[in-house]
C-alpha cells in the first residue's frame, strides 16, 4: 500500500511506496527539492518532519546536528516513509530552482590557466537563456567524446553572456586529457544544467568563508564575483589551496575583489611548494601546509559564517568537518559532493 507525502503550506502531495525515502518520492514525482549527495553527508536535503511514520537511515553527524534533529529536522534522502507523512521546508533556507535546460554552445576560446587547468569559454548559440545561481555546475558533452558528459562549475557570474569553466586535465582522464587536442574555437558543445545546491545565498548578511582547492576555484570565483556585482557587503575570507606555485591562478583578481572589502582577507596556501620553481612574483603572500590548517589557525570560532567549499573530495570532507567543529551550522555549509559517474578518472569540479 502506498503512502502520501505532503509539503506543508504548499499544494504538493506525492505518492510513495513503503520504504521509499522522502527525497526519492519527491524527485520521482518531479517536485523541485534541494539535494546533493543523496547519501546523508551534505545536509542539503534537510526538512522538518511535521508528522508521519518514518524510519531514518544512517547519516553523517555533519549533515544534521543533534540540536536540529531534536527539533524535528530530518534528511529527506535518509528518511524512509512507512505511513502518510507531512514535511515542511525550512524557512531559514533560500530555495532557488532554475529550470534545467539543454543548450547548444560554441567554443569562444580555450586557453591554459596553469600547466594542467584549462579555461574554456562558451558562447550560447541556442536553447538559452541559461539561468543559474553562482556556484552551480553544468554537464558538458564535447564533440570529441560523445556520450561522456562531465560536470564542471561555472566560473562566471550568471548575468554574463559567456560561460566560463576551469577544467583540470586528469592524467589518463578519458575526456579532460583530450581537450587540448580535440577541441577547436567554434566547435559545438552540448551543455545541460544547471545543477547543484552549493550556490550563493544572497540573503545571508553575516561573514562568508570560501575554501577552494585546485579547479574548485571556479565556483568560488563565480560566487565572489556575483557578491561584488550585487553590492553584497559581507566580510569575505577566501582560502585557495594548491600544491605548488605553478598550480595557483586567478590570484590577483581575487585579491582585488576581496581585499577591498571591509574585514576581509584572501589567502593562498601551498601544500607542496617547490622553492626551485618559484619565481617570487606573486600577487600576495604565501602560506604553507594544508588549506584547512590555515583556516584552523585563523579562526577559533566561525559561528554565524556562511561557508562555500569546492575542490577534491578529501579537502571538501576535511573542510566540512573543520567548519562544523568551529561552529558553522550544517545548513550554512555549502559543498557539492562529487558524483563518481561524472568523475573523469580521478575527479572534476
Ligand atoms: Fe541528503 Fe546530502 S542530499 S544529506
Amino acid at each position: 500500500m502506498s503512502h502520501s507525502i505532503s509539503i506543508d503550506g504548499t499544494p504538493v502531495t506525492v505518492e510513495a511506496e513503503p520504504g521509499d525515502t522522502i527525497l526519492d518520492a519527491l524527485l520521482m514525482a518531479g517536485v523541485g527539492f534541494s539535494y546533493s549527495c543523496q547519501a546523508g553527508n551534505c545536509g542539503t536535503c534537510r526538512c522538518e518532519l511535521v508528522s508521519g511514520d518514518i524510519l531514518e537511515l544512517e547519516y553523517s553527524e555533519h549533515a544534521l546536528e543533534a540540536s536540529d534533529r531534536a527539533r524535528g529536522v530530518v534528511l529527506a534522502c535518509r528518511t524512509q516513509v512507512w505511513g502518510d507523512t507531512v514535511i515542511r521546508k525550512l524557512d531559514d533556507e533560500e530555495f532557488i530552482v532554475h529550470p534545467s535546460r539543454i543548450l547548444r554552445c560554441s567554443v569562444a576560446s580555450l586557453d591554459r590557466l596553469t600547466h594542467d587547468i584549462h579555461r574554456l569559454r562558451l558562447d550560447i548559440r541556442s536553447g538559452g537563456p541559461f539561468s543559474f545561481s553562482a556556484g552551480q555546475y553544468a554537464s558538458i558533452e564535447f564533440p570529441f567524446a560523445p556520450g561522456r558528459a562531465r560536470d564542471y562549475s561555472m566560473a562566471t557570474r550568471p548575468d554574463e553572456a559567456t560561460l566560463e569553466f576551469h577544467i583540470r586535465e586528469m592524467p589518463g582522464g578519458s575526456v579532460s586529457a583530450g581537450l587540448a587536442a580535440g577541441l577547436r574555437t567554434g566547435d559545438a558543445v552540448r551543455v545541460s544544467g544547471p545543477f547543484g545546491t552549493s550556490y550563493l545565498r544572497a540573503n545571508h548578511t553575516g561573514p562568508v568563508i570560501a575554501i577552494a582547492g585546485g579547479s574548485g576555484f571556479a565556483p568560488v570565483r563565480s560566487i565572489i564575483a556575483t557578491m561584488r556585482a550585487q553590492g553584497l557587503a559581507n566580510p569575505v575570507h577566501t582560502y585557495f589551496g594548491a600544491r605548488a606555485e605553478r598550480d595557483v591562478y586567478g590570484e590577483a583578481e581575487m585579491r582585488t575583489w576581496v581585499e577591498g572589502r571591509t574585514g576581509s582577507s584572501a589567502h593562498v596556501v601551498l601544500s607542496d611548494p617547490d622553492p626551485d620553481a618559484d619565481t617570487g612574483t606573486h600577487a600576495g603572500p604565501r602560506r604553507f601546509g594544508l588549506v584547512t590548517d590555515a583556516v584552523a589557525e585563523d579562526f577559533a570560532r566561525l559561528d554565524g559564517f556562511k561557508a562555500y567549499v569546492a575542490g577534491p573530495p578529501a579537502m571538501v570532507d576535511a573542510a566540512t568537518a573543520l567548519l562544523a567543529s568551529r561552529g558553522v551550522a550544517s545548513r550554512d555549509i555549502h559543498a557539492d559532493a562529487f558524483h563518481p559517474a561524472n568523475i573523469d578518472k580521478e575527479g572534476t569540479t
